[in-house]
């Protein structure tokens, strides 16, 4: 049947998903699907319903797309999509509500404090380096693709961090900064059938994993499968599993990790429910090490479609 492939969007994202929407659509074509653009950002849902699709790949990041909005029109519509349901989108789509979640079944993520964008005191932005150290974490909660992210190395850069946020978000969360290794595990599927797929390990230049260095440079290095020892890999992997159904993932996301160097402890820092699908992202990556190639890739995607 006729498949749309939802893309561009109206988030801080937009530009990713438009290269995550045309190589999706590509795949989906050399396969022979009846594959098709649409863009929430341009046509109404209407004309959604109108193009009477089979089902639709989610291609879309960030607000409005991953995080639980749109699933819920096309829950509405009757139309099967890609990706996780409206609840675990949502979530996803808050590290803050994220992070409550993993920790209230003592799945490890750094430790952490949430402040209020608008309202927050300058006696209050002082004491979190004293709660949580430096350097330190600044993060809009509801951004993707490190868009709202400083690193904060001391108290005279806790402001410029915190006006960065409060330019996404209404809250802000100041997390722990976890020395180590950086690592990302796609899962695919659903209950008892969710697999991990290889680990992925990023060394971007001077360890800074941004915008920039995610899509648009060559000089971030890539390790796949990452090598670490067998019996780490396999709890990674299982933390990555169990972190994924904690917060009722189904259909395919990637989940973040940070590794502490001072003694090889696997951190949860945050989960993707609709992960980028570029020339340079990560879940093509290590499906590639699994002998899975991209337009592979994107068929088992399409095949996991639900309502
Ligand atoms: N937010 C980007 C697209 C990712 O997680 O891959
Ligand atoms: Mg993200």
């Amino acid at each position: 049947g006729k498949v749309g492939v939802l893309f561009g969007g109206r988030s801080a994202e937009r530009e990713v998903s438009i290269m995550s929407g045309n190589g999706v659509l590509k795949a989906l074509q050399s396969h022979g699907v009846d594959a098709h653009l649409f863009d929430p950002a341009e046509r109404s849902l209407a004309e959604l319903a109108a193009e009477k699709f089979d089902r639709v790949f989610i291609a879309l990041h960030g607000r409005y797309g991953e995080d639980g909005t749109l699933q819920g029109a096309l829950e509405q519509l009757g139309i099967p999509y890609t990706g996780p349901g409206v609840m675990a989108s949502a979530i996803a789509m808050d590290k803050v509500m994220t992070k409550r979640i993993w920790r209230s079944v003592d799945l490890p993520t750094p430790r952490f404090l949430v402040l209020d964008a608008h309202t927050a005191t300058r006696e209050e932005l002082r004491q979190v380096p004293d709660v949580l150290g430096l350097p330190l974490m600044l993060k809009a909660p509801h951004e993707g693709s490190t868009i709202g992210i400083s690193k904060v190395a001391g108290y005279s850069d806790m402001g410029e961090g915190f006006a960065l946020c409060a330019k996404y978000d209404d809250v802000v969360l100041a997390e722990e900064f976890v020395r180590g290794r950086e690592l990302t595990v796609p899962v695919l599927g659903a209950g008892r059938t969710a697999r991990a797929l290889p680990i992925v390990e990023i060394r971007a230049p001077e360890g800074n994993y941004n915008y920039q260095n995610k899509y648009f440079t060559d000089d971030t290095k890539y390790f796949c499968p990452a090598p670490l020892h067998a019996a780490l890999t396999e709890r990674i992997q299982s933390l990555a599993v169990q972190a994924y159904k904690a917060i009722g993932c189904e259909g395919w996301a990637r989940v973040d990790f940070m590794l502490r160097a001072s003694d090889n402890e696997p951190f949860l820092i945050e989960i993707n429910t609709s992960p980028g699908m570029t020339g340079h992202s990560l879940v093509p990556m290590a499906a590639k090490a699994d002998g899975v190639s991209y337009e592979d890739l994107c068929l088992e995607i399409l095949a996991s479609a639900a309502l």
